[in-house]
């Protein structure tokens, strides 16, 4: 059976990480990685989450299944932390919450949902995207292609592009949109911008796929939610992809959310049993521990202060770093104006240099970052921003 398998080539990501683990110069930094680290490189636990799981454990008196859908705290809390109380109830039996594997299981799951309809359009997505949107939606079969989002030149949307792109999209298609934090550009619209979107997206009958994997990390909880919230608030139907490995630092207990709003009760129920269904033939049901943590901690009124301060250090500490490193670029060399990099939101930023530089950062001072120039502004720390500066800066000029 397996002996003609061949191996796969190293994900990108994941590939240039296994080179630099094996690099053996003591000064190497990776700006590579996709997860949030602390100023010592750590990928620490919120310390409200580490509370929360000590109290589900301690409390505990079973590792019965849990209910299909996920647990009901959970999928109370985390509904109303995206989409806030009074929209959650405006919307009641319009909106199904199921809880998933990770981000990446919800967006699996809203793409197992448009294939059970018999949806036979296209998933646009923006240029670029997180690369992983493209094999996740597409081996569920959907056919995925791309509008116009970000231009290099302008290092920001080309917003004009973009509402140009989606006025000719077909009548029904479904259009990807970040919910916040871009990823891999950092680049957000705007809430006006938001506003254009939504409208053009109920003038074309177009459905939204909103992917939040970033909720709190760009401007603040609400703030970044504010096209998801605008958009199920004036839209007929939209899907959204929640993500709680980031905003609760729960990566590897893979905690996320499904959420599926339809016009009407009946056909959301109908949408929730197909997403019930391809949850059963796939993994029965999701991993219950991470949901379990965020539906102790949200029903916890301490435990939700001490997460929403921990939280806010993290995006303060990241709005630190993109503008030290803005800064410290533009006084350290003059080919290139880093502004941008202030200006961008979330985890990462195109930092925009020539492919070659990226190239010589890497074989002259072991930093890595992707050739897409994509960088982890959490990758950066107090102590090795200097280094970036200079070394960045002496590629540049060279
Ligand atoms: C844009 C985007 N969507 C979804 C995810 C899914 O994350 P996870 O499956 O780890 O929750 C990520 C993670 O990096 C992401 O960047």
């Amino acid at each position: 059976m397996f002996h003609t398998i061949e191996t796969l080539p190293a994900d990108p990501i994941l590939g240039l990480n296994q080179t630099f683990q094996k690099d053996n110069n003591p000064e190497k930094i990776n700006l590579s990685v996709g997860v949030y680290q602390n100023a010592s490189g750590q990928t620490p636990i919120f310390s409200a989450v580490k509370k929360a799981e000590q109290q589900l454990i301690d409390g505990q008196m079973t590792k019965t299944y849990a209910p299909q859908a996920g647990d009901p705290a959970f999928l109370d809390h985390i509904a109303r932390l995206l989409l806030s109380t009074p929209v959650v109830a405006q919307l009641g039996d319009r909106l199904a919450t199921v809880m998933t594997p990770g981000g990446c299981g919800a967006l699996r799951m809203g793409a197992e949902l448009l294939v059970s309809t018999g949806f036979k359009g296209k998933v646009w997505v923006s240029n670029p995207t997180w690369a992983n949107h493209f094999p996740l939606l597409q081996s569920a079969g959907l056919s995925l292609t791309t509008y116009r989002y970000y231009d290099a030149n302008i290092r920001g949307v080309d917003f004009a592009a973009m509402l140009e792109d989606l006025q000719q999209i077909p009548e029904g298609d479904v259009v990807l949109l970040h919910g916040c934090c871009h990823n891999p550009t950092g680049a957000d619209i705007t809430p006006e911008q938001w506003d254009q979107v939504i409208n053009v997206l109920a003038e074309r009958k177009l459905v939204p796929f909103i992917d939040v994997a970033y909720q709190g990390f760009g401007q603040g909880l609400d703030e970044d939610a504010y096209g998801v919230r605008q958009a199920v608030a004036k839209l007929p139907e939209v899907l959204i992809a929640n993500s709680c490995s980031k905003n609760f630092g729960l990566y590897r207990e893979r905690t996320g959310a499904v959420m599926m709003l339809c016009e009407s009760a009946k056909q959301t129920n109908a949408a929730k049993s197909h997403v019930m269904s391809a949850a059963r033939r796939c993994y029965s049901m999701s991993p219950y521990h991470g949901g379990g943590i965020v539906g102790h901690l949200l029903s916890d009124d301490v435990l939700t202060v001490e997460w929403k301060t921990e939280l806010n250090q993290v995006r303060e500490r990241m709005q630190m770093l993109r503008q030290g490193l803005a800064e410290g670029l533009n006084q350290a060399q003059s080919k290139m104006n880093f502004d941008f990099v202030a200006r961008s939101n979330g985890m990462f930023c195109y930092l925009g240099i020539p492919r070659d530089d990226v190239l010589t950062l890497r074989s002259d001072f072991a930093i890595y970052l992707l050739e897409s120039t994509r960088i982890n502004i959490a990758g950066l720390s107090e102590d090795n921003l200097p280094v970036i500066v200079e070394r960045v800066s002496e590629v540049l000029t060279r």
